[in-house]
C-alpha cells in the first residue's frame, strides 16, 4: 500500500517515512498541498497523511480537492497546536481521522494499520460483489436479448407469477435472478428449488418441510424451502419434473397461500412470489395428463420464453468477452482474445446445449490453450466435428471461408478413407496429385 505524506516540516516527513517504510508501506513525501495534488493527478495512492497547516494551500482545501479527485482515499490529518478545530472540521468533511502534534508514532502506526485493514476488507467485499455481478450479468445486444431484457424490466417490479421456458442452458436461472434483483423483493430470501435434482420421495419434505416422526429417519422437525421463502421469492426450477402430488400441494399454495408440513396437521400460511421454469413442453404434458392443467394456467400468468443460442449467434463475441472476464477472475489469469476467424468459427456451430455449452467450451479452451490469442486453427479441435458441414451451411462464414471449410472437411474424410495414401486419393478424387498435396498443405490438413 502506498502512502502520500504531506507536511512542510522536513523532520516529520522523514520520521514518518522511516517508520511507515519499516512497516512495509511505500511512502512518498511532499512539502506542500500543491505538490500533493500534482502528484495525485499522476499517481494512485491508498492513503494520505496531511498536515492541517501548510504554506500556500491549507490542509482543508487540499483535503477537499483530494476527495474530489479520489473520493475513496483515506486521509489522516495531522493537527498542530491551535488547529484542532480545523482538524475536526476536516473529519466532518470526509477525512478518516486526525492525530495531534507532537505525533505519537504508536498512534500513527495504529491509525495506519486500521486504515490498511479497513481497505483490505473493502477490497474483498468489492471483489466479491464484482464477481457476483459478473456471474449474474445477462450478456448480449441482439434483438433477442434486448427483447428479453425489456420484458424482464416490465415484469420484475410486478408481483405476478412468471413461467420461464427455454431449452437447457439458455439462461432460465439467470432470468429468474434478474427478475428478483429488479423487484421489490430484492434483498428478501430468494429460494431455489429444483425438482429434477431431488429424488421424488424427498421432494415434498424438502419443499414443505416435515414434522418430527413424519417418516422413518425424520428425527427432528425440518423447515422446508417454502417456509424459508416467506416474503421473498420461490424459484421452482424444472417444474415439469415435479410429481402430481407435489403439484397439487403447490397449486394450493398458489391459490390460498397455505400448506402443511409433511406429517403435520397445522396449516401454515405464507406469502411468496413464485417464479417457475422448465425446459419441457408443459402444454404437451397437460394433454398427456402428467402436468395439472389448473397449475399450468396459474403459473403461466406471464410467460417468458428464452430462445436458443442458435437464434442469436450474433451475441457470441459479447459472450466470449464476458466469459473470458469471468474465467480470468475465477482462475486468475489474463483474459484471452479470439481472432476474428475464431469468432466466426464459434458462430458456425448450433449449440444444442446453448449458452452453457458455449461457456463450457470456452472454459476448456481457456484452461488448455496456452496462447493469449486464440486462432481458428487452435479452436477447431474443441468444436464437435460432425456438426461442422451442416452448420457451416447456416453459419455466418464468408463464402470463401465456407468453401475452405467444406474443402478441408471433405478432403480430410477422403484421406482418412484411403489411409492417407495421397496418390490413391488423388486418383479417386479425379485430382492431380501435386494439386492435392498443395491443398493439403494450404488447408493445414493433418492425420488426426
Ligand atoms: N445471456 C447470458 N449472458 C451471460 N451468461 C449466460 C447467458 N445465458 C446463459 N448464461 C450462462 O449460461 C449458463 C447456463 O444458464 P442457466 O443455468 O441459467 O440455464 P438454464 O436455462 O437454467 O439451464 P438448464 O435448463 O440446464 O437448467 C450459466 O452459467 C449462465 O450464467
Ligand atoms: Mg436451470
Amino acid at each position: 500500500m502506498k502512502i502520500l505524506i504531506v507536511d512542510d516540516e522536513r523532520n516529520i516527513r522523514l520520521t514518518l517515512k522511516d517508520i511507515l517504510g519499516d512497516e512495509g508501506f511505500e511512502c512518498k513525501t511532499v512539502p506542500s498541498g500543491e505538490k500533493a495534488l500534482a502528484y495525485l493527478a499522476e499517481e494512485r495512492v491508498d492513503m494520505m497523511i496531511l498536515d492541517v497547516r501548510l504554506p500556500g494551500m491549507d490542509g482543508l482545501e487540499v483535503l477537499e480537492k483530494t476527495l474530489q479527485l479520489e473520493p475513496d482515499l483515506d486521509v489522516l490529518m495531522i493537527s498542530g497546536h491551535g488547529t484542532i478545530e480545523t482538524a475536526v472540521e476536516a473529519v466532518k468533511r470526509g477525512a478518516y481521522d486526525f492525530l495531534e502534534k507532537p505525533l505519537s508514532m504508536a498512534k500513527v502506526l495504529t491509525a495506519v494499520r486500521n486504515i490498511r485493514e479497513k481497505r483490505t476488507l473493502q477490497w474483498k467485499v468489492r471483489e466479491e460483489q464484482d464477481r457476483e455481478e459478473l456471474q449474474y450479468r445477462l450478456v448480449g445486444h441482439s434483438d433477442v436479448m434486448e427483447t428479453l431484457r425489456a420484458t424482464i424490466r416490465q415484469v420484475a417490479p410486478t408481483d405476478s407469477k412468471v413461467l420461464i421456458t427455454g431449452e437447457s442452458g439458455t439462461g432460465k436461472e439467470l432470468v429468474a435472478q434478474a427478475l428478483v434483483s429488479q423487484s421489490q423483493r430484492k434483498g428478501q430470501p430468494f429460494i431455489k428449488f429444483n425438482s429434477a435434482a431431488i429424488p421424488a420421495e424427498l421432494v415434498e419434505s424438502e419443499l414443505f418441510g416435515h414434522e418430527k416422526g413424519a417418516f422413518t429417519g425424520a428425527t427432528t422437525r425440518k423447515i422446508g424451502k417454502l417456509e424459508r421463502a416467506n416474503h421473498g421469492t420461490l424459484f421452482l426450477d424444472e417444474i415439469g419434473d415435479m410429481g402430481l402430488s407435489a403439484q397439487a400441494k403447490i397449486l394450493r399454495v398458489i391459490q390460498e397461500g397455505t400448506f402443511e408440513r409433511v406429517g403435520g396437521n397445522k396449516t401454515l400460511t405464507i406469502q411468496t412470489r413464485v417464479i417457475a421454469a422448465t425446459h419441457k413442453d408443459l402444454e404437451a404434458m397437460v394433454r398427456e395428463g402428467t402436468f395439472r392443467e389448473d397449475l399450468y394456467y396459474r403459473l403461466n400468468v406471464i410467460p417468458i420464453h428464452i430462445p436458443p443460442l442458435r437464434d442469436h449467434l450474433e451475441d457470441i463475441p459479447d459472450l466470449v468477452d464476458h466469459f473470458q472476464l469471468l474465467f480470468s477472475h475465477q482462475y486468475n489469469f489474463p483474459p484471452k482474445s479470439f481472432s476474428p476467424g475464431a469468432l466466426r468459427l464459434l458462430q458456425s456451430y448450433t449449440y444444442p446445449g446453448n449458452v452453457r455449452e458455449l461457456k463450457n467450451l470456452l472454459e476448456r479452451c481457456s484452461i488448455l490453450l496456452p496462447a493469449r490469442e486464440i486462432t481458428r486453427e487452435m479452436l477447431r479441435p474443441f468444436l464437435p466435428a460432425a456438426d461442422e458441414v451442416v452448420s457451416s451451411l447456416r453459419s455466418q462464414l464468408t463464402f470463401r471461408e465456407a468453401k475452405r471449410e467444406f474443402e478441408r472437411q471433405f478432403l480430410r474424410t477422403q484421406l482418412q478413407r484411403y489411409d492417407w495414401n495421397i496418390s490413391l486419393a488423388a486418383r479417386q478424387l479425379g485430382m492431380h496429385q501435386p494439386n492435392l498435396s498443395r491443398k493439403i498443405k494450404e488447408l493445414g490438413i493433418e492425420p488426426e
